[in-house]
């Protein structure tokens, strides 16, 4: 049976921790999905596999046309989609009009939108009247690098309070789950008692609901990874190992045989 919204939330309260990661392509998406991952989400990470520095340059083109692929692998999961950089934060209409093209074009069941006060609140609100699920994304928001860095977000108690603040109002307006991104524990053990959806946690402790992290970066297929993150095999190494030993083979005239 597909993994739904409404289960997702219910997990939250029987203690059921959550299981997320990315995909960017079908081959990816399938093999996350036989595995019985919860949720898989079409990150704007997917710039680093596109070999861009940031995920500000991601289109809401790119996006639909990787998500495409990701839906013919994924049978069980639910599928998420970040709107990237600029598609929502014009106004209310781009926002459900890009949404909507994501939901539409891809068959994804909800969209992932990053930020909170005070635009995003309304926005939200908005986007979930409209029939849209979305999946908020607060602490340490990539599409803000610019302003923000890459450093942990919440470190300062007025951080922190408005980290909270933006969470409980996210939930308020309607978000089913929200992204906990490389903020301080104890703040992510408070926003995830607070709240009664599920929080959904990266670089943000054991004190989430659930994990959610960049399958490139888990597999060692990424450049570098963040601080945060943990590497469970080393890909690169792999295939690097495999490329060389078929280049040597065909100079050796050992393959074909
Ligand atoms: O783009 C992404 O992969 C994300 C997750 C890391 C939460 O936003
Ligand atoms: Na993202």
């Amino acid at each position: 049976m597909p993994v739904t919204i409404q289960q997702i939330i219910q997990w939250k309260q029987l203690g059921r921790t959550i299981v997320a990661l990315t995909a960017w392509d079908y081959i990816t998406a399938q093999l996350i999905d036989a595995a019985g991952i919860d949720i898989v989400l079409v990150g704007d990470s997917m710039a680093v596999m596109l070999g861009y520095e940031t995920t500000l340059p991601i289109t809401l083109d790119e996006m639909i046309y990787h998500a495409k692929a990701v839906r013919r692998g994924v049978k069980r999961a639910l599928m998420v989609v970040d709107l990237p950089f600029l598609t929502y934060q014009e106004s209310i209409q781009q926002a459900i009009h890009s949404a909507g093209r994501v939901l539409k074009e891809s068959g994804a069941q909800a969209v992932k939108v990053e930020g909170g006060y005070p635009a995003m609140i309304e926005t939200v609100e908005r986007l979930v009247q409209a029939g849209i699920p979305v999946m908020a994304h607060v602490g340490l928001t990539p599409q803000s690098v610019h302003q923000l860095g890459l450093k942990q977000q919440g470190k300062t108690e007025d951080s922190a309070q408005h980290i909270l603040n933006e969470a409980i109002a996210l939930e308020q307006a309607g978000a089913f789950s929200i992204v906990l991104e490389h903020i301080p524990s104890n703040l992510a053990s408070q926003i995830t008692e607070q709240l009664s959806i599920p929080t959904i946690g990266i670089g943000a402790s054991v004190h989430c609901d659930g994990q959610v992290l960049v399958t490139s970066d888990i597999l060692g297929l990424s450049e570098k990874q963040p601080p945060f993150a943990k590497v469970y095999t080393n890909l690169r190494e792999i295939i690097s190992g495999a490329i060389l030993k078929y280049s040597t083979e065909v100079k050796e005239r050992k393959f074909p045989t």
